[in-house]
């Protein structure tokens, strides 16, 4: 992928995954076109991805995209324009990408479970459903009687190292590249108890809602204060987040902020996975959905 395709880029991130929504009866997940474009050109000029793109008589047909992080890598999104859907083309751009991913331990991304030939297409390479998330939205204006949490600060460039420091080990990928770039054009809040971290919630306002993710804490009570601080930070805007449908405690929290969920969706796993220690949250990077 180059400059010159972003816009074109954006437009099917756009009409794909609206017509994909659409056909399973669901609400369309971009309201503007500018939404998919932001998205694709945040996909180029940021960092290490992987953009490949798949050409019919010069038409761009379809994209995927892979985010090496350490030995773990976040694969989407993957999308072929609908009027080339069926061809096979998804599946030569998985074959492309795989192989580009040969030195990576574990790949993982984020599928819509209402998607049947998403599924089939990611189980057919060998990942694996290994956990189920919930896809959830606020409408802007919810959040309003929200307070900030006193626990809770936002993060600056100079406080990366400690953030980076604390999360590495327990998402087990190097991430600093993706907080830098959340600090940059977004928004990191970090949670401390005295001085010690104990939550991070990074946070990337786009052309239609606020992305809340990715989010590592260690416990519940953290993730719930977190997203009250965004919530409350962020309470003209949309926003929008998945989390793991196991944290109950914590979905109960944010539906209690006005919370709603939008679709149910699966984490897939190609290689080594074990269930994490602590809570977690999902971006657009490095797993773009
Ligand atoms: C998912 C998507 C990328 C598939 O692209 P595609 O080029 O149409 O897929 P392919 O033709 O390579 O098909 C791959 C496999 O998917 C499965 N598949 C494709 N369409 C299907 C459908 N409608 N129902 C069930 N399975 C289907 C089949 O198993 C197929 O393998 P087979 O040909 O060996 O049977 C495309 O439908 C899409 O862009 N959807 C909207 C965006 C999206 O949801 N992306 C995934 C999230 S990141």
């Amino acid at each position: 992928m180059t400059n010159a395709d972003t816009d074109r880029v954006g437009e099917i991130l756009y009409e794909s995954f609206n017509a994909g929504a659409a056909k399973h009866g669901y609400a369309r997940k971009m309201q503007r076109v500018e939404t998919g474009k932001s998205w694709a050109w945040s996909m180029l000029h940021y960092g290490s991805n992987e953009l490949l793109i798949a050409e019919v008589e010069n038409r761009i047909a379809g994209i995927c995209c892979l985010n090496p992080r350490g030995d773990l890598g976040g694969v989407g999104p993957v999308v072929v324009n609908p009027d080339f859907q069926g061809y096979r083309i998804g599946s030569q751009l998985m074959e492309a990408l795989l192989n580009r991913a040969e030195n990576l331990q574990s790949l993982r991304l984020i599928q819509e479970a209402f998607n049947p030939a998403s599924f089939s297409l990611f189980y057919s390479f060998n990942f694996m459903p290994v956990a189920n998330l919930l896809d959830l939205f606020l409408d802007g204006g919810a959040g309003q009687r929200l307070e900030p949490c006193s626990d809770v600060t936002e993060l600056t460039a100079k406080d990366l190292d400690a953030v980076h420091t604390y999360d590495s080990p327990r998402s087990k990928s190097d991430r600093r590249k993706d907080l830098a770039y959340y600090v940059r054009w977004g928004k990191v809040f970090v949670y401390r108890d005295q001085s010690q971290i104990r939550g991070f919630l990074a946070c990337l306002p786009g052309s239609g809602s606020v992305q809340l993710g990715p989010l590592l804490a260690e416990g519940e009570e953290e993730a719930g204060c977190l997203f009250q601080h965004a919530s409350a930070v962020f309470k003209e805007r949309d926003c929008q987040t998945r989390v793991m449908a196991r944290d109950y405690l914590l979905v109960k929290t944010l539906m209690g902020f006005g919370f709603k969920v939008y679709c149910l969706d699966n984490l897939m796993v190609r290689g080594a996975w074990r269930p994490g220690q602590h809570i977690e949250a999902f971006g657009i990077f490095p797993e773009g959905v």
